[in-house]
């Protein structure tokens, strides 16, 4: 965990980290469904909001907007650990999978298969399936594992084979909070089939850091941008030059790599280089490293370290509150003891509807969300009988003694139904 001074120190750079302009005072473990915006995103969005200048001219303002992309681009391969290949904006994140998957399975070998898995979001499912009927390809999607609520490399190897030409992966759920082992899934899917494009959705798990594209051996990662401190409607991608330089939309005289579609915004660009920044930062306070990737990289393991001590606090408690293990009517999608779990859990109060639960969390100031087995969370609600979930989600800028509190009142919550169930 945090000492309590960088604890401070993390929580002075977001903004509303204890309180929402429309409430007032309140704990958010709602960071899956957008994390806090760094202070330094929304001053320099604002700064660059005023300036009416276009890229591409010579006069000074131009020359610094276009100064401002190419330091951003730079930065974004720093914080994904890519060395070649280009980065990317777009509208946001499913906007970007839609268009990685749509080349993907247009330019790959004509006829074969496409995977994907029950644990994705529909943002990579439904372009793989749309776009697979259209290419002519058969749609598999590998069945995640119900009990831990994650998927495996032999989930994978069941369904892919020297056929499949695209495979679509998620890297963390944002139902279940369970993270994929990607390098071991790649490793199977390209044992059997070595050129396959591999694209992954990366869009919950950037907020938690560490990221090592070149690692992964994949193809394209989309990222967006308000799930990870930056502000909403835009996200980046990075793509590996062979799906780069596949056939895709673009406009003719430009490089055949390029993805970028009209101007761009600049504030977007300078929004991500201070996400970076903050990581770079961040891992400042652990790495006495001048190498800007080893700062980010540890920063990762920092926010790693402190999230996952967040969640051993929620599952298991302390000397002075019981945590959701020691709460029998509490079910915790993913069990009590899941490695994979980062920063979420997704609970339901047995016998009580989720939506009163949430909904008596948010009247005592705390923050959660309700999920439902709608076309978003019903690939992993269906198969578990469970018409909604609660999802509690965390981020290192997160205390312990937000998670003993939120702790303190479900119990009380869970008290009150059953007092209400036995009069
Ligand atoms: C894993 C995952 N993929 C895709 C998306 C969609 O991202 P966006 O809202 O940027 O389109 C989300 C958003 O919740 C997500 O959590």
């Amino acid at each position: 965990m945090f000492d309590e001074s960088l604890q401070q120190q993390v929580r002075d750079r977001f903004m509303y980290v204890d309180t929402c302009p429309y409430q007032g005072s309140r704990i958010f473990f709602e960071n899956a469904g957008g994390a806090l915006t760094l202070k330094s995103v929304v001053e320099v969005n604002t700064e660059l909001a005023g300036i009416p200048d276009n890229q591409g001219r010579d006069n000074p303002a131009s020359h610094e907007l276009v100064r401002i992309i190419s330091e951003a681009r730079d930065n974004m391969r720093i914080f994904l650990g890519v060395s070649g290949g280009p980065v990317f904006t777009g509208e946001s994140g499913t906007e970007l999978i839609f268009r990685m998957v749509r080349a993907a399975a247009l330019g790959s070998a004509p006829a074969g298969n496409m995977v994907g898995s029950t644990l994705e979001h529909p943002a990579t499912a439904s372009a793989s399936r749309r776009w697979a009927e259209i290419a002519g390809k058969e749609y598999r999607a590998a069945v995640h594992d119900n009990d831990r609520a994650a998927i495996t490399p032999e989930d994978y190897a069941r369904v892919v084979d020297a056929d499949t030409r695209v495979a679509t992966l998620i890297h963390t759920s944002p139902v279940t909070g369970m993270t994929a082992d990607v390098e071991a899934i790649v490793r199977t899917i390209r044992a059997v089939s070595p050129d396959c494009i591999i694209i992954l959705d990366g869009i919950q798990h950037a907020a938690h850091g560490g990221l090592a594209l070149d690692d992964y051996d994949i193809d394209g990662y989309a990222v967006s941008a308000y799930k990870v401190f930056s502000r909403h409607n835009y996200g980046f991608a990075w793509l590996s030059p062979r799906l780069a330089t596949l056939p895709h939309d673009h406009l003719d005289g430009t490089p055949d790599d390029f993805w970028e579609m009209g101007t761009r915004d600049t504030s977007a660009f300078a929004c991500t280089s201070k996400v970076i920044e903050y990581f770079d930062w961040l891992g400042s306070q652990f790495t006495d490293s001048s190498d800007r990737r080893e700062r980010i990289l540890a920063a990762g393991e920092a926010i790693h370290d402190h999230e996952h001590d967040l969640v051993r606090l929620m599952i298991d408690g302390d000397g002075t509150q019981k945590g959701l293990r020691d709460m029998p009517e509490v079910y915790l999608i993913g069990g009590h003891d899941n490695p994979a779990r980062e920063g979420l859990c997704s609970i339901i109060v047995e016998g009580k509807p989720c939506a009163e639960v949430v909904a008596e969390l948010n009247a005592r100031g705390i923050r959660t969300h309700v999920r439902k087995a709608d076309y978003f969370s019903g690939n992993i609600l269906e198969p578990l009988g469970r018409p909604t979930c609660i999802r509690v989600s965390m981020c290192h800028y997160n205390t312990p003694a937000e998670v003993l509190t939120f702790l303190r009142e479900l119990e009380d919550i869970v008290r009150m139904h059953a007092e209400a169930n036995a009069a």
